[in-house]
C-alpha cells in the first residue's frame, strides 16, 4: 500500500520511507482500492482531535488519497471516500480534516 500510494504521488519512495510511513499508518482506517489483484487506489485516516470553543473533539484526518495514473478520472477516489465516510460516522467522528496537495482540490 506504501509504494503503491507514493506511485500515486509520483513520488521515488525508499526503504526508510516506507517504514516511517508504516509506522504512521492506521491500517484499520485504510481502505485500498483494487484491480485484480493490484491496489491501484489508496486513502487513510489518522485519529486526531480538534479543538473547538468549549473543548476539543474527534479529527479524522485524511491522508494517501491517490490513484495511479492508468485508473483516474473514473470515480475511484469518490467510492473510497463514501466508505471512509461512513466510516468516520461509525467511529462518531463529526469532523474530518485534509490538506490538499492542490488548491483545486
Ligand atoms: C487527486 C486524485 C486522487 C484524483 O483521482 P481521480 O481518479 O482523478 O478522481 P475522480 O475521478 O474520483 O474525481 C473525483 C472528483 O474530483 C475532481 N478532481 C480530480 N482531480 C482533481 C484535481 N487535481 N483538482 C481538482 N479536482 C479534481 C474530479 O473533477 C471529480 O469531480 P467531478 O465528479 O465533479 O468531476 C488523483 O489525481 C491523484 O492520485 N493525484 C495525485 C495524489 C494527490 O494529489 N492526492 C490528493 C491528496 S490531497
Amino acid at each position: 500500500m506504501v509504494v503503491q500510494a507514493a506511485l500515486g504521488f509520483g513520488e521515488h519512495t525508499t526503504e526508510a520511507r516506507q517504514i516511517q510511513t508504516r509506522g504512521t499508518t492506521e491500517i484499520s482506517r485504510t481502505i485500498g482500492a483494487f484491480h485484480n489483484d493490484r491496489i491501484v487506489g489508496t486513502t487513510s485516516a489518522h485519529t486526531f482531535q480538534i479543538t473547538v470553543p468549549g473543548g476539543a473533539v474527534p479529527l479524522a484526518y485524511v491522508d494517501w488519497v491517490s490513484v495511479l495514473p492508468t485508473h483516474r478520472r473514473r470515480g475511484i477516489p469518490t467510492r473510497m471516500t463514501e466508505l471512509q465516510l461512513a466510516d468516520f460516522h461509525d467511529r462518531a467522528e463529526a469532523i474530518a480534516g485534509l490538506t490538499a496537495t492542490e488548491s483545486s482540490i
